[in-house]
Formats: structure tokens, sequence, C-alpha cells
């Protein structure tokens, strides 16, 4: 096989085999293919794009690239969920103990802030004493006796998805459907667990900008699932404004906290109902929607989510006592108070644009590898749609320095609209693809 024949089919519109998938990815993870062929080819994917059944024959490829997680050994239905990613979307800290408390297994692997986006991993570290870093094995022991365990992503799943995320962030080849598509459910499918709820989000702080495309790209990614062989389901939620109030590390881990403790209701603990109840359906502890919601809300009003989160906590060397004192977490010395610069109504929240404001507040990473200030971020005042008086408070900002937090609020303030044209949010669940 020749990989120059295989990117001319490709650009000339035509279906790959699945042998010519495995060629292209085997020579990706052994490095015998050039950067410029995997480009080349990758190029022509973003052009020509990939059947449902090359989808799912890429994504299996990228799987055996590399390890796969073997669940086994923990008994009941592991169910795993994936967000594609948007700015004070802390669901995960709420849902994975919520879940795990009315007896679903949850093993989840996170990744650190990507962009304007946040990471769970980075969240979870703001917590004192808190280690993500557990062996597989360890994770296994520990779901089997709490029911829950996060960890960072091993390097040695998907290897060949690494190589090519790399090249896409590159040659302009990020934002295919196929490729997104593959990329994340590889990840999910070599995790191993047997069902997966897939929080695919739409808006200017998403990948997908339109409902289309983030319709498309549910049906793609429920399309692998099932053609693999995983109870998979797909919830389209906004992203057209930050989820929760708060954004940053240890913020998000006190939103999350007060949403367990029942404090704050909202968008963000509409999302996290919404998938729990998927989660719920998918690993069989109910058919029904409507009594999946209610057990979810019982476990918030009970304190039993709160009580998981804390065990949770604890198993992985953590200060569960910041769930009864927030101000046990990492806590900005400086603060600054945005205020309207005139009376109107919030037209318009750049979302993206709101995530960036907290990177240059310490929040997130400008380069690889950059120690970040967990303590960092904004609480937001205000969303889409409210009506403001000049003078009230938009967002409050925390930093290390006054500096930053000027910084910040100038970007905030760039990325918020303030007129009287009437204002068009979405609604916070659009769609659910099953
Ligand atoms: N997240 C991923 O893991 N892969 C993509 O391609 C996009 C988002």
């Amino acid at each position: 096989m020749n990989i120059v024949d295989l990117i001319i089919k490709k650009r000339n519109g035509h279906e790959l085999t699945r042998d010519e998938i495995n060629f292209f990815i085997e020579g990706v993870t052994n490095k015998t293919l050039p950067d410029y062929q995997i480009s080349a080819m990758l190029m022509a994917i973003y052009f020509r794009s990939l059947t449902a059944r090359e989808t799912s024959d890429l994504t299996m490829a990228m799987v055996n690239s590399g390890k796969s997680l073997d669940l086994s050994k923990i008994e009941g239905i592991k169910v795993d969920k994936h967000s594609t990613g948007g700015v004070a979307d802390t669901t995960t800290l709420i849902l994975a103990p919520l879940v795990a408390s009315l007896g679903l297994k949850v093993i989840k692997m996170s990744g650190r802030g990507l962009g304007h986006s946040g990471g769970t991993l980075d969240k979870l570290e703001s917590i004192p004493g808190m280690n993500t870093e557990l062996s597989i094995d360890r994770a296994i022991n520990q779901v089997n006796e709490i029911g829950i365990a996060i960890i960072g992503q091993t390097a040695e799943l998907t290897p060949a998805d690494k190589s090519l995320y790399a090249l896409r962030d590159v040659t302009g080849t990020v934002d295919s459907i196929p490729l997104i598509a593959s990329s994340i459910m590889s990840k999910k499918l070599a995790a191993g667990s047997d069902s997966i709820v897939l929080d695919v989000k739409v808006g200017n702080g998403a990948f997908m900008q339109d409902i289309e495309h983030a319709r498309e790209l549910a049906r793609s990614m429920v399309n692998i699932g099932d053609r693999l062989g995983r109870r998979t389901c797909a919830v389209i939620s906004a992203m057209d404004r930050p989820l929760g109030n708060n954004i940053g590390n240890s913020l998000e881990v006190a939103e999350a906290i007060h949403i367990l403790k029942g404090e704050t209701e909202g968008r963000l603990k509409d999302v996290v109902i919404e998938l729990g109840a998927y989660m719920l359906i998918l690993g069989s502890i109910t058919d029904d929607i409507e009594v999946a919601k209610s057990l979810l809300e019982r476990n918030i009003k009970n304190g039993k989510g709160l009580d998981k989160f804390k065990e949770f906590i604890k198993a992985q060397g953590g200060d569960s006592r910041v769930c009864d004192d927030i101000s046990l977490l990492p806590v900005a010395p400086v603060s600054y108070t945005l205020r309207a610069e005139k009376t109107g109504i919030i037209t318009s929240m750049e979302t993206a644009k709101i995530g960036m404001a907290s990177i240059a507040l310490g929040a997130g990473r400008t380069y690889k590898d950059e120690v970040i200030d967990l303590s960092a971020g904004i609480i937001m005042h205000c969303t889409l749609g409210d009506r403001v008086k000049e003078g009230d408070i938009i967002a409050e900002l925390y930093a290390n320095d006054i500096h930053k937090c000027h910084a910040g609020a100038d970007i905030l303030t760039d990325a918020i609209e303030i007129s009287e044209n009437e204002s068009q949010p979405l609604p916070t669940i659009l769609e659910v693809i099953k």
C-alpha cells in the first residue's frame, strides 16, 4: 500500500477501506509516515469528510494504536461522560459524585484546561492535597470501594490521536466533524466504560457554533458508539454564555459544592440533572427520565451527593473539609469589581473571550505546562438577557495582582455587549440524540 495513493483517493472524494485506514494510522503510530503526508491526508479528510463507516474504522484504528483499560474488575455498569468543552462548565465535579451516590460506577479520565476551556484536573487540584495521578489499578480499586475515581489521561491510550491532534492544531484541521468525533470517541472507547453520555456544546464558546453542526457532531459520535458496541447518547447544550456563575479553578469547585448542597439553582445545575438522568438510564438504574431526574434531586436534598464528593476527595488525598468550609480553597489576594458602564440589556456575551479574560487573570495556560493560579478567576453577577443599570456589578475578578485584574476586566468589558436590543439566548438544553 502506498500513502500517496491513499491521499489522492481521499482528495478525489472516494471512500477508504478499513485496511487503508489501518495502514494510515499504523504509519502515524509507528512514526513511519512524515508529518507532511499525514497533514495532507488530514486536509483531504477535512475537505472530503468521512462516511460513518470510515469514521468508526478510524476511531477503532486509533483505539488499537495504544492500550485500552480493562475495567472487567469493576462490578456493575460503568458510565462515562464527556463534554466538548466550554467556560464555567463544572458539570463533572457535581455529576460524577451525584450519579455515584445512586450506585453507578464512574471511572473518568479528565484533561487540563485547553484554550479558553477549563479542565477538570486543574479544578480538582485546587482542593488542597488532591492527587489526580493515580495508577489505573489504584483507580479501579477505588471505584470498587466508593464508586468513583477521576484521574489524568495516560500516555499509553490512543497515541495516534495525540500525534494527529498535535498536527491538526497547526494545520487548520481541528474543526472537522469526523476528526473531532473519532478523536473524542477513541479516547472514550479506550477508557473502557460500557456507556457514554456526551455533552455537545453549541454557541460562541464551543467548537460548534450552530445547531446544525452540533447535531452532526453529536450524531456522528452516537453512531460511532452504536457501531462499536457502547450505549451512547448525546445532549446538545448551550455555550452562548458561561454555563455557571464562576470561572476559574477553586471558584468552580466552590460553585460545585454550593450546587451539591442544594444552595444554588440555575443553568449549570440544569445541565447536570439532564446529563445525570441519561447516565442513570444508560446505567440501567431506571428507564424513566423523570424518575431519574427526581433521584438526582433527592440525592442533592438529602446530602448523599455531597457525602460522595467528600468520600472521593478523601480517597484521592484531598482535604474534604473544603465541602463544609470553602474558605479552605485557595483564595486570590486581589479582587476588582467590574460595573456596567451604561443601562441596558446584556445582548451578547462572547463566551470564548470571557474564557480568555480568566486566562489573563492567571486561571489558564498561555503555553504548555505553564503553572496556573488556582485561585484566579471571575464570578459573574449577570448573564445574557439580564437588564442592568449603569453602576450595577457585572462581575468580580480575582488574581494575584491588580494589573492582571485590569487586563482581565478590559477583555471582559469587550466581551459583553449592553444595548437596548432584544437578546436571543439559546435554551440551556437544545436536543438529545439517542
Ligand atoms: N477534543 C478532543 O479530544 N479532540 C478533538 O478533536 C476536539 C476536542
